[in-house]
């Protein structure tokens, strides 16, 4: 009986090992990350993500990108590719460094004058309090942008919405954008669905805008209520930062100064759905704050163009009370600033539903409201701004005209008796 249980011990082994190493292997090109742990074999540093650049003004720019390992990140750039200085991030001191998450403002930058730039990525291999370990360098392509400009005549800017953690129209939608004049793109909020992960914000919304554009052309991102949602909302700053360090701000570009407001979320902060993790009634009160002290200023009042992004309209058509929270408040407090200080055009998104919703009684600029599968062109000239509106493979199927609006003689402005 002994002797029958070996033989059934060895033929268990002849089978595993077979079943383990099949007759023709397959070889294996790049370990995995384990397997490299492992055999002591370290993978190269690289660059994952990126670069993408962010927040975007006439004399800065923010780049934006992530490597596998812990880096002491720069930036040489420069307005030759010849010629480039360095710069790195420090906060109190200190430098950012021994993260796989880099982000390098640029400032003091010429207004509307291109610019190279290569990222630099060194890689901490051992950080102690008096020893730091150095790995490799490495060094981008060299990549450029070019920055704001108050004195621009005319550009053109591209606003998507509501895209919700969808990549392939996404994509589809970014491959469709003839790219040629445009400045900026604006993603106006819920482009995912509740905030998960890093990997969640680089596959929805930063690689594809990488491989149509953001390495060249800067993206704005406008928060929705959805980008409110879930434990890593609170990180959302770190991807998409914004020189005001707020989800509302604004900045010039050509003859437009563009408006970006932060709805919060559609519900009021009791709703269940939120837990009792949300503050956004005393949040919209100070940025409604911000708001009135933001359209007394000089760049507001004197742009030919004034133009607001805000995710959630005034004018849903949510049934319940509850769900329209946010956008009464936007109705009763936002708007009646925005029609005083005489804005021109709203974008928006949130209803998924397209539409264009006229100057009425009590609100005095027309609201464009992109839908899920929508793409908002504007093209700025002098005298107006020409919208128009095309599905994700391009085709167009609305179009709105937006005329610069007379302003009051000089005198009269000074006198208190009209807005110049
Ligand atoms: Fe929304």
């Amino acid at each position: 009986m002994r002797r029958f249980g070996w033989v059934i011990a060895c033929l268990a082994v002849v089978c595993s090992t077979f079943y383990a190493f099949p007759a023709t292997p397959k070889k294996s090109t790049a370990p995995s990350a384990a397997v490299a742990a492992a055999s002591g074999v370290q993978e190269a540093l690289k660059i994952t993500q990126g670069p993408y650049l962010q927040a975007p003004s006439e004399t800065g720019m923010t780049i934006v990108w992530t490597t596998n390992k812990n880096c002491l990140p720069k930036v040489e750039y420069g307005t030759s590719s010849s010629a480039m200085q360095i710069a790195f991030n420090s906060r109190h001191g200190l430098l950012d460094a021994n993260t796989t998450l880099h982000r390098i403002r640029l400032s003091g930058l010429k207004p509307g004058a291109k610019y190279y730039y290569r990222l630099v990525s060194t890689e901490i291999v051992n950080f102690q309090a008096y020893k730091v370990d150095f790995g490799e360098t490495i060094r981008s392509d060299v990549h450029s942008f070019t920055t704001l400009d108050k004195k621009k005549e005319g550009f053109s800017f591209e606003v998507l919405n509501d895209r919700h953690d969808k990549v392939d129209p996404l994509q589809i939608a970014l491959g469709s954008i003839k790219w040629p004049g445009v400045g900026l793109v604006v993603l106006n909020g819920d482009m995912m669905s509740d905030l998960r992960n890093e990997a969640q914000v680089f596959r929805s919304v930063v690689a594809p805008c990488v491989k149509a554009f953001a390495t060249t052309i800067p993206f704005v991102y406008v928060r929705g209520n959805h980008e409110a949602r879930g434990y890593f909302a609170r990180m959302l700053m770190d991807y998409f930062p914004t020189d005001s360090g707020r989800y509302y701000f604004s900045f010039d570009h050509g003859p437009v100064h563009f408006i970006v407001l932060d709805c919060g979320e559609d519900k009021s902060d009791t709703s269940k759905e939120y837990s009792g993790l949300v503050d956004f009634d005393r949040y919209r009160d100070q940025e409604t704050d911000w708001l009135k002290a933001e359209l007394r200023s000089e760049a507001c009042r004197k742009a030919a163009f004034r133009v607001v992004f805000l995710h959630m309209p005034p004018n849903t058509s949510s049934s319940t009370e509850e769900t329209r929270h946010g956008a009464e408040y936007i109705k009763q407090k936002w708007i009646p600033l925005l029609n005083a200080a005489k804005v021109d055009l709203m974008i928006s998104g949130h209803t998924h539903r397209y539409a264009i919703v006229k100057p009425k009684e009590g609100q005095s600029f027309p609201i464009v409201g992109g839908g899920i599968d929508t793409i908002i062109r504007a093209d700025v000239t002098p005298r107006q701004i020409n919208v128009t509106s095309a599905k994700n493979d391009g085709t167009e199927f609305d179009k709105l005209t937006v005329a610069k609006k007379r302003r009051a003689p000089a005198w009269l402005a000074w006198l208190g008796l009209g807005q110049n």
